[in-house]
């Protein structure tokens, strides 16, 4: 379960702090996905930040499956995260050296346990790119890229996945598809799914709808 109570964060500004998230709430249980949309500068990248374990917040609480990642030893923090996070950008952020493959399994680098190569392979079949295992980034489309960006992101059995705008960079038909997978995997995965956007289309295929404005989040779920 995701968890997170009176959730605040500021930025120093030459002008006085900058006040970004003030106050903001959200609770997850695991298999639940949620939409957040909200104006460009309204704080959506800097709440995925916190939830991501790569940003602490100015104050409030957060756990997921029960821990608190900003409590954690400054060692245990990046563990928390390849373990526990999986992240989807816009911008896919391939190493551009490494073959598919070899890019789905980059977390795995820093974990223990577990036939990675074989649940990579089926991932990348589960994306339709297992004929793409031994190519280089290069030699594959926008859409194909982010398919494997989304393997990446799943090949530890993330507690949460997190997706700021991920289907920005693609045309109308390459996002629908993307979504399709994002939405397929997480059904199987029963992740928890964050997903950030400034897309209705993308925002309609999940059931739980929040916009972020004036650094709180609203619920848009029932307004449907
Ligand atoms: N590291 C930072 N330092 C200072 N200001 C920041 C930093 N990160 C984000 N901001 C500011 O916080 C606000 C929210 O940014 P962001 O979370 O990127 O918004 P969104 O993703 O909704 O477009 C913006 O005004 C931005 O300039
Ligand atoms: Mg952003």
């Amino acid at each position: 379960m995701l968890q997170v109570q009176g959730l605040t964060k500021e930025f120093p500004s030459p002008a006085g702090p900058l006040q970004v998230l003030k106050g903001l709430s959200l609770t997850l249980e695991p298999g639940q996905a949620a939409s957040i949309m909200g104006p460009s500068g309204s704080g959506k990248s800097t709440l995925l930040s916190i939830l991501g374990a790569l940003d602490a917040p100015t104050s409030g609480s957060y756990t997921l499956g029960g821990e608190n990642p900003y409590t954690l030893p400054a060692g245990q923090l990046a563990a928390f995260r390849n373990r526990k996070i999986g992240f989807i950008f816009q911008d896919h952020c391939l190493l551009p050296q490494c073959t598919v493959l070899e890019n789905v399994l980059i977390p795995t680098l820093v974990a223990s346990g577990g036939d990675f190569i074989q649940h990579a392979n089926e991932l990348l079949e589960q994306v339709g790119l297992s004929a793409r295992a031994e190519h280089l980034p290069s030699q594959l489309s926008g859409g194909e890229k982010q398919r494997v960006a989304i393997a990446r992101a799943l090949i530890l059995k993330p507690q949460l996945l997190l997706c700021d705008e991920p289907t920005g960079n693609l045309d109308r038909r390459t996002a629908d598809s993307i979504t399709g997978i994002l939405l397929d995997q997480h059904a199987r995965q029963r992740t928890i799914l964050i997903l950030v956007t400034h897309s209705e289309r993308l925002a309609e295929n999940v059931r739980l709808r929040f916009e972020l404005l004036d650094g709180r989040l609203v619920d848009k779920t029932a307004a449907e």
